[in-house]
């Protein structure tokens, strides 16, 4: 059942090529420059009338939701707030009938998001629901949904759910690009384009994961470790800390780069492993500066970055990974990678049971 993976974590990270190629079947038209989702309720006169977006979710999904998001923003230019589904319910969101607003869900059960579910559609509001089961609560209840096509996820850690989300809001976001005309043709097939490219560049990752495994049993040895990144890199530093900590118990927190001076900087001190994220060629050199801070203290700095970028980045920093180039709205699906790998083997090293970490549950139906 486990198809011949020792655990069904890894058997789903090793899927996710095939659940990109699923997510996207039939959702880009022949011509590769356009987006097509027939099952959409939402009319073309709707989108053009939604002035604002919330993005609710829990977890790991709520940290596809922050990327969802900024790419919403970046393409379509639409203010979008994103919030945790158990705080959203509860604090009387300003939501009206122009607001658009996404759940998202691997399970399709998560107590509090389809709680936020029915605020938002108790106050007016049209909800999209991004989720991986056909049938379930929150996709019955949805004005509209997109379904992830990952296939049933076993492994309490998300992995292959995340990101077949991350490809359903890229998709969605070309969608209302496309209708409200705020990307021009060519840039939409230029996207497509890249994205058609993600599967063999997620294969190439996984076939070379030997880096990924030493420095995971490295960083088994600690108990405290740091995420950090800027923009998409810090979305993604949220999702790399929390699968670390939900599997391998090792204590680990993801920050903005540039907040650390702001507090953070006081826990750095001599061996403390950081993780630093350093993608986004937009705020590569400001995540420099943030990472030789730290260095100054002491520091044992992992960086994720793309090639072109290792030598350099090599004289601030103790290790670096390589991932490959994509566009920068894209490389969350990239970046993850090397993440979950990463917590997967701390785990491993820790004799953690990876599929059933302590105090969790895969579906949390109750709030
Ligand atoms: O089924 P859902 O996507 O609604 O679940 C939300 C979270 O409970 C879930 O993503 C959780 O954070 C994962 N265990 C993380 O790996």
């Amino acid at each position: 059942e486990k198809g011949g993976f020792a655990h069904f974590m890894l058997k789903e990270i090793h899927e996710q090529p095939r659940a990109y190629r699923d997510t996207m079947l039939g959702r880009i038209d022949e011509s590769g420059r356009r987006i097509i989702l027939p099952d959409l309720h939402l009319t073309d006169e709707k989108i053009r009338s939604i002035n604002n977006v919330h993005i609710v979710a829990c977890g790991t999904a709520f940290h596809a939701g922050l990327v969802g998001g900024a790419v919403i923003e970046r393409l379509v230019r639409i203010p979008v707030m994103c919030d945790v589904a158990s705080e959203y319910r509860y604090r009387s969101p300003l939501i009206t009938p122009d607001t658009l607003v996404i759940v998202v869900s691997q399970s399709g059960e998560t107590a509090d998001t389809l709680a936020a579910l029915r605020e938002a559609q108790a106050n007016g509001a049209h909800v999209l629901a991004i989720t991986n089961v056909v049938g379930s609560s929150i996709a019955r209840d949805a004005d509209d949904v997109i379904s992830t096509l990952a296939g049933p996820e076993i492994a309490v850690a998300s992995t292959k759910a995340y990101t077949s989300q991350l490809i359903a809001f890229y998709l969605f976001s070309l969608y209302l690009a496309q209708v409200r005309g705020t990307q021009s043709a060519e840039e939409i097939a230029h996207v497509i384009a890249a994205m058609h490219a993600l599967p063999e560049q997620v294969e190439s990752i996984l076939a070379n994961v030997d880096a990924i495994k030493a420095y995971a049993e490295h960083i088994a040895k600690h108990e405290d470790l740091f995420f950090i990144g800027r923009g998409l890199d810090y979305a993604v530093a949220l999702e790399g800390s929390l699968k670390l900590k939900e599997i391998s118990y090792i204590h680990s927190e993801a920050y903005a780069a540039g907040e650390l001076k702001h507090g953070t900087l006081a826990l750095i001190e001599e061996d403390v492993p950081v993780i630093a994220l350093a993608t986004q060629e937009s705020v590569l050199e400001k995540t420099v500066s943030n990472i030789k801070e730290v260095k100054a203290r002491g520091a044992d700095v992992m960086a994720l970055t793309h090639e072109e970028h290792v030598t350099d980045l090599l004289k601030s920093v103790d290790q670096a990974f390589a991932i490959p180039k994509t566009l920068p709205i894209l490389t969350p699906a990239l970046s993850v990678v090397p993440l979950q790998l990463l917590a997967y083997y701390a785990s491993l090293a820790r004799g953690n049971d990876v599929d059933k970490p302590r105090n969790l549950a895969k579906s949390v139906t109750v709030e």
